[in-house]
This record gives structure tokens, sequence and C-alpha cells, in this order.
């Protein structure tokens, strides 16, 4: 009998085809909406596999009802939503869609920080709701990008390819990162910075660094403080970096002048959030990875791991080895 593969989340049909010569998949038919815990919950006490969206939370409950469970594939290069250590230890191969989205999440971080920067959305705003009378010296008049000091906070992959990006607009580019990384230091002319001065020294602050214990709430009072009152802060790595109310006291008393972020604590976010006021706030409905091309190679990335590990063969992107 075939093992049998739940998809949380009504993915392309076409892209499935090689998983369901050695599996029978079935998969959660909505689209937009979150498969509901507790049919997750049933299908996977009966699933070998799992391929699984950031949105789903795979902790020690759902470890221990799945009694036949040998692999998550989750469809994101972070896995915060999966309790790692749990399943390592019941013996599951959890996996992630590492590379294939890195340009296009470094693209869509650079046109964030753009966005935030040039006024985009505010002034696409005002000629849609024919505000325009005329050209003015001064109007919808943003913060340069070119020649900036940028701060990257979390050098990963996904942080080099901004970098990289950043190199061609002539900026100044300081990192902060758990481990230096000599070789991108050497390559992409970056510069090593405790957090602090960081903070202290960027006029552009961008986050790109994983949810993890040590990140949590990472970006609180002290550090909005700590950064230039004419500072942008982007993030688009995880909300939980944030203490949202420390960046809405940022905005509101002027602590720095604006922020884009991609990702937020609490997914979606209410349209009666209190973020969502500031008119220097860019909100973007965590569309980091989000091209058709880069999804659906996602999409095949995550069906390769659940097809190596039931064949028995390595995955290419396993987090627990
Ligand atoms: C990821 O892959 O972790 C991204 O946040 C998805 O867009």
């Amino acid at each position: 009998m075939k093992p049998y593969i739940f998809i949380t989340r009504k993915i392309p049909e076409a892209t499935l085809d090689e998983l369901q010569k050695i599996a029978y998949v079935t998969m959660w038919e909505d689209e937009m909406k979150p498969v509901p815990r507790k049919r997750l919950l049933k299908e996977a006490a009966k699933a070998t596999g799992l391929l699984t969206m950031l949105s789903d939370k795979i902790d020690a409950e759902l470890i221990d009802q799945s009694r036949n469970l040998k692999v998550v594939a989750n469809l994101a290069v972070g896995y915060d939503n999966i309790d790692i250590p749990y399943a390592a230890k019941k013996g599951i191969t959890i996996c992630n869609t590492p590379d294939v989205l890195t340009d296009t999440t470094a693209d869509l971080t650079f046109a964030l920080m753009m966005a935030t920067a040039r006024r985009i959305t505010e002034a696409a705003q005002y000629i849609k709701e024919g505000k325009w009378t005329g050209w003015s010296p001064l109007l919808l008049a943003g913060t340069d990008i070119h020649h900036k000091t940028l701060g990257i906070v979390g050098m990963g992959r996904i942080g080099e390819a901004v970098a990289k990006r950043a190199a061609g607009f002539d900026m100044n580019i300081l990192y902060h990162n758990r481990s230096r990384k000599e070789e991108a230091e050497r390559k992409l002319g970056l510069s090593y910075r405790s957090f602090e001065d960081l903070l202290k020294t960027s006029d552009y602050v961008v986050c790109l660094a994983p949810l993890t214990e040590e990140t949590k709430d990472l970006f609180d009072e002290k550090s909005f403080q700590t950064m230039k009152a004419s500072a942008l802060f982007i993030n688009a790595s995880r909300g939980g970096v944030v203490v949202e109310k420390a960046l809405d006291r940022a905005l509101t008393e002027g602590w720095i002048k604006g922020a884009g972020l991609d990702v937020f604590v609490e997914e979606p976010i209410q349209p009666d959030h209190f973020l969502l006021r500031h008119a220097n706030l860019v909100a973007l409905p965590h569309i980091g990875s989000a091209s058709l091309e880069t999804r659906i190679q996602m999409v095949r990335l995550a069906c390769k791991n659940i097809e190596n590990v039931l064949q028995g063969l390595t995955p290419p992107a396993a987090v627990n080895g």
C-alpha cells in the first residue's frame, strides 16, 4: 500500500506528479485559509508525510498523535512553526525550502525598503484618490537609498542577496549576525558591527534573522530608541522578532522615521491593528517569496524532500539531519 501524504493547502495539482507516483496524496481544499487544527490533527494521525505551510503548528500534541509520521516538509525556509527538537526525538525528518527562494525574497525585501523610503504605496494611493493637483517641489518627497548606510541583522543566504543588491546602489553595508561571515565580508564589502553599533549608525535597519529563542522580541523599545530618528526599519523575517507595541511607540513618538513590514506577530494582521494606522508604515501580507516561479520551485523541492524520505534517501533540504 502506498504511503499517505497530506498537503495542508490547495496547491497546483501539476506540481505533484512525481510524488503521486509513490504516494497517495490528498490536500486541504482551500487556497486562502489554513486547514482547521482539528482536521490537521486527524490527517496527521494517519499520514506518513505532511507538506505544511508556515501557518501550521507542528507541535508535541500533533506529533504525539501521529503514529506513522516520518517526514514534515515545510513550504518555507523558516521553520519556527515546528517543534524541531521534539520531532527529532520522535525520529521525524523536518525539511524546508532554502535556496530556491533566496533571490525572490531579497528582491521583495529591497522593494519594501525602496517603497518605504520613497513612499511608493502612499504616492500610488494619492494619485488614485485624485489628490494630485500638480507638480510641487516637496510633494511626497522621501529619503534617498543610494550612498546610505544599510544595516542587515541576520546574514544568511537572503541577507547576502540583499547586500548584493545594496552594493549596486553604492550603499555602505553593515551587518550583525551570530557569527562572522568573512567570505561575504570580502566578496560584498560588508563590515561586521555589534547589534548596538549597527542600530546607532544605520540609515536602514533590515531584519532577516530567523525567529529563535535568541531573536524573539529583539526589536524592543531599547532597540528602536537606539536607532537614528531618520532611520527606516524593515522586517522581512518573522513578526516575532519585533515587539509591535514598541514599534508603535517608536513611530508615534518619532524615535524612527518609518517602517516596512512583510511579517507580523499574528498573521493575517487585522485591518484595525494599531500598526496599520501609521502613514509612515508600509505593510505587506507576507509575500517575501511570492513569485509564481519561486512558489512552484518551492512546492517541487518540498515534494522532493518527501519523496526522498519515503525512498530512504537523504532529502535535499533536511533541517534536523
Ligand atoms: C519563508 O520561506 O520562510 C518565507 O517567510 C515565506 O515567504
